[in-house]
């Protein structure tokens, strides 16, 4: 079935077989079907050895209690575990990167080694990098705690998104924790300094990007009121579990993070991709549900003066390019010849209802012309707004009470007229944005890495030697005995200190990882040496991170940001569910 909706998914299939990009984190011993990664990757229990970087399974016995066998549970404010990211294809919908990366210009390690495994409508966003074309990238964190090496990897794609001439945006969430989590003001501001050192310190650009907290941007709460406008109750209800207790200021902070979302085009419209983890996917989802809803005009297509659904305008395609066969003037198709020939037409069982309520509709068209066209249909617009509308259409048109077809124009054509009329008449014309899902890391002591258990997670702010110390004192995929570890191999797949090789240490270097990987599992890597390595690794990256930290706190001051909002604020704890 075709796409109908010009800002509707990709609905691309990954490639079978991706050659190079992104077959690296399969072992060369690999014994599966190297053509089918799709299938490798559901089926994890196959002999063949495969970095499987899914972090936060409950492997090590994790304390989470939404994490039922799917794992499919995705909660912004619950514990962020995923124990199948297959699984967010097929419940929610999330697209599988590897359907996108070859549009993407020399993608980000992170990309290539499928640690970003996921994203919504990222195909825009990657040819507009691709052709120098406007693009914009935003993500945002709650400071709720130091900034960690799971922080990183946003960073990490805000920066890389940065570099590609992405308009970028980081924004500190300090609505939302306060609202959400219950931090005090105080709290609030020692944190989102750290974040933001962090960022600028690997490699953000304030100056040609932007940096913000939420609660003293003006701009961002008018439009967290307009979208309010369009946003309803019985929505978080059911997105969020919200109910009767839930406090007014986090149902606000969800409002906030809408606009926040859409704030890169507030200027202009733009691709905008908002890197994220899939705990955030309800958000997204929301955000691009509310961008469509503020939406002026609705694009279809039609054949003649009913309207028809995706399923119904497939086969009116068919029957309309097969016109030669039953028109009595192909120049001139009746829709009621058009139902003739649909009725007796083989068609697939999914479709046999669509065709019944086409074939009726175009019975009741009778004598009409059968006739591709575009349809702008009014959704928010005032008068005003869709009388230029019309207006502004070249060549043939036709005009309706709520709509206008139009015969001429093709649908990017009219979909470009549609967002200029609305940005000359005062709307925002927002392209719905797209994201990118990274796996979650593996907490060091096994289980899902939390801010809260210093010891399952490195601090960006960790004292290089705690760093290294963790690192040794981490959880492996090592066998129980050195003979055993050289007889069978480790296993690198379920180890947290591989990750931080793929994840981190081996930064660009994917012969490294992959040489890491390969000794592993053939046995000729012990965790002794591998977690020495690993520590030292992690010690120098902390040490230079850190160096980096205090150059960042000069660039940070000149910024217009302020980092004290808690001498003017008073707030009340409210809603630390
Ligand atoms: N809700 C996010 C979190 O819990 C933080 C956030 C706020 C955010 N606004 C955002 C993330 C916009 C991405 C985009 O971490
Ligand atoms: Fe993990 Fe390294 Fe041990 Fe392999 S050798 S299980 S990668 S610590």
């Amino acid at each position: 079935m075709r796409d109908r909706d010009h800002d509707a998914p990709d609905q691309a299939q990954p490639d079978d077989d991706r050659g190079q990009s992104g077959a690296w984190w399969r072992s060369p011993d690999a014994t599966g079907d190297e053509r089918d990664a799709t299938a490798d990757e559901r089926d994890a229990t196959g002999d063949e050895r495969r970095p499987r970087t899914d972090g936060g399974t409950d492997a090590g016995g994790g304390t989470d209690t939404d994490d039922g066998a799917d794992g499919v549970t995705l909660d912004p404010w619950g514990s962020a575990t995923v124990g199948d990211y297959e699984n967010l294809f097929r419940e929610f919908g999330i697209e599988d990167f590897r359907a996108v990366i070859d549009d993407v210009p020399a993608p980000h390690y992170l990309m290539r080694r499928r640690v970003i495994f996921g994203h919504r409508n990222y195909g825009p966003v990657a040819r507009a990098l691709a052709n120098d074309e406007p693009a914009a990238a935003l993500s945002g964190f709650m400071p709720t705690g130091d900034p960690h090496i799971g922080h990183k990897l946003v960073f990490d794609e805000l920066i890389w998104h940065q570099k590609r001439g992405a308009d970028t945006y980081g924004l500190i969430a300090d609505l939302e924790a306060h609202a959400a989590r219950g931090l005090s003001w105080d709290e609030i501001d020692e944190h989102a300094r750290d974040y933001l050192l962090s960022l600028v310190a690997l490699g953000f650009d304030p100056e040609a990007g932007e940096l913000y907290r939420q609660s003293t941007n003006d701009r961002l709460q008018e439009l967290a009121f307009e979208l309010g406008g369009n946003a309803r109750f019985s929505e978080f209800e059911s997105i969020y579990g919200f109910d009767g207790e839930t406090s007014v200021s986090h149902m606000q902070s969800v409002v906030t993070q809408m606009a926040d979302i859409l704030y890169p085009q507030l200027d202009e419209p733009k691709p905008t991709v908002i890197p994220v983890g899939p705990d955030q996917d309800p958000h997204v989802r929301l955000a691009r549900d509310l961008a469509a809803r503020m939406r002026y005009f609705k694009m279809t297509e039609a054949y003649a003066s009913f309207a028809a659904d995706a399923a119904e305008l497939s086969l009116l395609d068919e029957a309309y390019a097969a016109r030669e066969t039953w028109a009595d003037d192909p120049d001139r198709p009746r829709c009621t010849d058009a139902a003739d020939w649909l009725a007796d037409h083989d068609v697939d069982t999914e479709l046999t209802g669509p065709r019944e309520r086409v074939v009726e509709k175009l019975r009741n068209a009778g004598m009409e012309p059968l006739r591709p066209r575009v349809r702008l249909l009014d959704r928010n617009a005032d008068p005003e707004a869709f009388d230029a509308l019309i207006e502004a259409i070249d060549g043939e048109k036709r005009v309706f009470d709520a709509h206008v077809d139009t015969f001429e124009l093709s649908r990017s054509e009219a979909a470009d007229l549609a967002r200029e009329v609305e940005l000359d008449n005062g709307g925002y014309g927002f392209v719905a944005p797209s994201s990118l899902y990274h796996r979650f890391m593996t907490g060091l002591t096994g289980g899902k890495m939390s801010s809260s258990v210093p010891a399952s997670h490195i601090s960006l702010l960790d004292d290089p030697e705690d760093g290294y110390d963790k690192v040794k004192a981490a959880t492996t995929g090592g066998r129980s005995t050195a003979e055993k570890q050289r007889e069978l191999g480790g296993e690198p797949e379920e180890c947290p200190v591989y990750e931080l090789y793929a994840y981190l240490l081996s930064a660009d270097d994917d012969e490294f990882a992959q040489r890491v990987y390969d000794e592993c599992a053939g046995g000729e890597r012990l965790c002794g040496g591998c977690k020495e390595q690993a520590a030292e690794l992690m010690r120098e990256f902390l040490e230079d991170h850190q160096e980096k930290r205090e150059e960042a706190a000069k660039l940070l001051a000149d910024l217009d940001i302020d980092l004290d909002v808690g001498a003017s604020r008073r707030g009340v704890a409210s809603d630390a569910d």
